[in-house]
């Protein structure tokens, strides 16, 4: 199986940047170009939350050609980050799976992929920080009592850890330690996915590994003393889980820039490894 991990597209309305410098559609638009170019085909594609950058009705307008025309075909799942708003993206993202099933939350679980995705909206209106009210907590504990031999992610936007950085522990998800009590007890969750740090990040709450995508498109400034909130851009990422035949599963980071070759491995006389084949 190969799942790719998007998130934090912040995308505007049409020619409008994000911050005044941030051409975030169309950064958006050349990360769902290099997804539709990726080979082979993914089994599926997530998207952890920001989607667009202020709610804006307009720009989920933007958000639903862009994907409508670089994703059509591609099985798509998309959940809500601080910068979204729940109404607007309910009503303009209808059309995708799941983003209305629950009358409430956009919530829900993708159960035909070799691991199930368990899509959880961790927003709380109006605040940048992230919280898994009890009803959501409850939501998620039925569900992953539903399938505990299947192998599971659970996406949500807010990492439920800290990373270390001032500005963004400011603003994770309030109650990990909740999410890490109730994981406890369905062991079946390999990964947690999320994004809003707009760095790649990898922690760890209790057994279950956090991986946390960069953004598509600005990047959070690397700053352990600094509380500024400031951003910078570096080479725009997301992540590639892949389920291999013996049933583990690995992470990748990819670049949605081109970088020269590949090139073959041709070897060097003085390679130790003699005449056969480098790698
Ligand atoms: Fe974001
Ligand atoms: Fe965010």
């Amino acid at each position: 199986m190969i799942l790719l991990h998007l998130s934090d597209l912040h995308v505007r309305p049409s020619g409008m940047p994000a911050y005044r410098v941030a051409e975030t559609s169309h950064l958006a638009e050349r990360a769902l170009r290099a997804a539709r170019a990726f080979v082979p085909r993914p089994d599926a594609i997530v998207i952890s939350g920001d989607l667009t950058d202020c709610g804006l009705v307009a720009e989920y307008a933007q958000l639903r050609h862009l994907l409508r025309r670089y994703l059509a075909g591609i099985p798509l799942y998309l959940i809500p980050g601080n910068h979204d708003r729940r109404e607007n993206f309910r009503e303009g993202l209808a059309e995708f799976p799941g983003v209305v099933t629950d009358p409430e939350f956009v919530q829900y679980v993708v159960d035909d992929l070799p691991v199930r995705l368990v899509m959880m909206d961790s927003v709380v209106s109006g605040a940048g920080y992230g919280l898994l009210c009890p009803k959501r907590l409850a939501w998620l504990d039925a569900r992953l009592a539903e399938a505990p031999a299947k192998p599971t992610f659970l996406v949500l936007h807010h990492p439920p850890i800290l990373c270390g950085l001032p500005t963004y522990d400011s603003i994770n998800l309030r109650n990990g330690a909740d999410l890490g009590a109730l994981l406890a007890r369905h062991p079946q969750v390999e990964r947690i996915l999320c994004g809003h740090h707009h760095r790649s990040m990898t922690g760890r709450l209790g057994n279950v590994i956090v991986s946390a995508a960069p953004s598509v498109a600005h990047h959070g400034a690397f700053e352990l003393d600094d509380d500024n909130g400031r951003f910078t851009f570096e080479p725009a990422g997301y992540h590639v889980h892949l389920r291999l035949p013996d049933g583990g599963i690995v992470s990748h980071l990819l670049f949605v820039e081109q970088y020269p070759g590949p090139f073959p491995y041709i070897a060097d006389p003085d390679y130790p490894g003699g005449a056969a084949k480098v790698a």
